[in-house]
C-alpha cells in the first residue's frame, strides 16, 4: 500500500510540528506516504506526535527537538538530521511567533526573536537543504506566511514585516525553482485555533472579536494541497482571500488605519 502513495520513499521536515498548525501540516504529509522528521523546542509533545502519526499512517518518524530561535539553530538541526542518517525532501517552515501591541511594548528580546525564527532560520533551514532537494529534481519547501504578509500591520508591526519577508521569499523561489523539479508553496492563513494567538496576546483585538477563528486542520490540508500543486500562494478562507485583494488595490493610507483600527484592543 505504501508505495502507491505519493511521499513513499520521501522525508518531509515539519518545523513547529509540536503544537497547531504544524501537527496537523505533519498529518497530511504523513497520510500521503511521508516519513518525517518533526522538529520544536518540546521535546515530549513532539515525541508523542511522531509516536501517534507513524501508528496510524505507517511511516517512520523521528522527533528532533531544537531551538531555531537561536542563531545557527537551522544549521544544528540539519546536523543533527544528517546525524541519523535522514535525507530530507521536503521542508516545511511552518515554526513562528507573533506579538500584538505598540512597537515598544515589547522588549527586543520578543521582537528580533521573531525575525530570528519567522525570518532568520526560515531562510537558514531553506539554503542548507535547496541543493541538496534540487539536485534529486523532487520535494520543494513549503512556507507559512499569514494574511499578515499583503500588508502593514501597525501594532502588530513585525510579524507583520516578517510575514511579508516569507511571502516574497517564497514567490521568488517558486519563480526560481521553475523547470528544477521542486514545488514551493506559502500559505497564508487568516486567524486560526492553535497557542498562536495566546503567545501573541491577539485575542483581545478587534480583528479576534471579528474574525471567524478556522480550525487547523482546513488551514493545513488547504497548504499541503496546494503545495502538492505547486501553487505559488495560499490563501486559506474566502473571506481572507478578498481582505488580502483589497489591500492590494486600497489606497495605502487607509489600509495602515484599518490595519491600525482592527489591531487596537477591543474598548481603547
Ligand atoms: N494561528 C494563527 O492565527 C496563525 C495565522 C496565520 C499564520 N500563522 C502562522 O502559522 C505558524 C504556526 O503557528 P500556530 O498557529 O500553529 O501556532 P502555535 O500553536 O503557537 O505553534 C507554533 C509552533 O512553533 C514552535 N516554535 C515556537 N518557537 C520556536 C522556536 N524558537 N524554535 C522551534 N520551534 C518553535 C512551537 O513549538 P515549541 O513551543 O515547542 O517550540 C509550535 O510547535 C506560524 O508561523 C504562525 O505565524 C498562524
Amino acid at each position: 500500500m505504501a508505495a502507491s502513495r505519493p511521499g513513499a520513499g520521501q522525508t518531509a521536515l515539519i518545523t513547529g510540528a509540536s503544537y497547531g498548525i504544524g501537527v496537523d501540516l505533519a498529518t497530511c504529509f504523513a497520510a500521503d506516504g511521508y516519513d518525517l522528521v518533526l522538529s520544536a523546542r518540546s521535546a515530549a509533545p513532539l515525541q508523542e506526535v511522531a509516536a501517534r502519526l507513524a501508528a496510524e499512517h505507517g511511516v517512520a518518524a523521528a522527533a528532533v527537538p531544537n531551538d531555531l530561535g537561536v542563531i545557527g539553530g537551522g544549521r544544528a538541526l540539519v546536523d543533527a538530521i544528517a546525524a541519523r542518517g535522514l535525507t530530507l525532501d521536503v521542508l516545511v517552515n511552518n515554526a513562528g511567533y507573533g506579538h500584538a501591541g505598540a512597537f515598544t511594548s515589547a522588549g527586543l528580546d520578543t521582537q528580533l526573536g521573531m525575525i530570528d525564527l519567522n525570518v532568520r532560520a526560515l531562510v537558514e533551514l531553506t539554503q542548507l537543504l535547496w541543493d541538496g532537494m534540487a539536485a534529486r529534481r523532487r520535494g520543494g519547501v513549503l512556507n507559512v506566511a499569514s494574511t499578515a504578509a499583503f500588508q502593514p500591520g501597525p501594532f502588530m508591526a513585525v510579524y507583520y514585516a516578517s510575514k511579508a519577508f516569507v511571502l516574497s521569499f517564497s514567490e521568488a523561489l517558486w519563480e526560481e525553482a521553475r523547470g528544477s523539479g521542486l514545488k514551493v508553496s506559502c500559505l497564508c492563513p487568516g486567524p486560526t485555533a492553535s497557542r498562536f494567538r495566546e503567545r501573541a496576546g491577539t485575542d483581545k483585538t478587534r480583528l479576534a472579536s471579528a474574525s471567524p477563528v478556522a480550525p487547523s486542520m482546513p488551514v493545513a490540508r488547504a497548504g499541503y494541497r496546494g503545495w502538492q500543486e505547486n501553487r505559488r500562494v495560499v490563501i486559506t478562507g474566502a473571506r481572507n482571500r478578498v481582505m488580502a485583494e483589497l489591500a492590494q488595490v486600497m489606497p495605502r493610507r487607509a489600509v495602515l488605519r484599518m490595519v491600525r483600527h482592527l489591531q487596537t484592543p477591543v474598548g481603547s
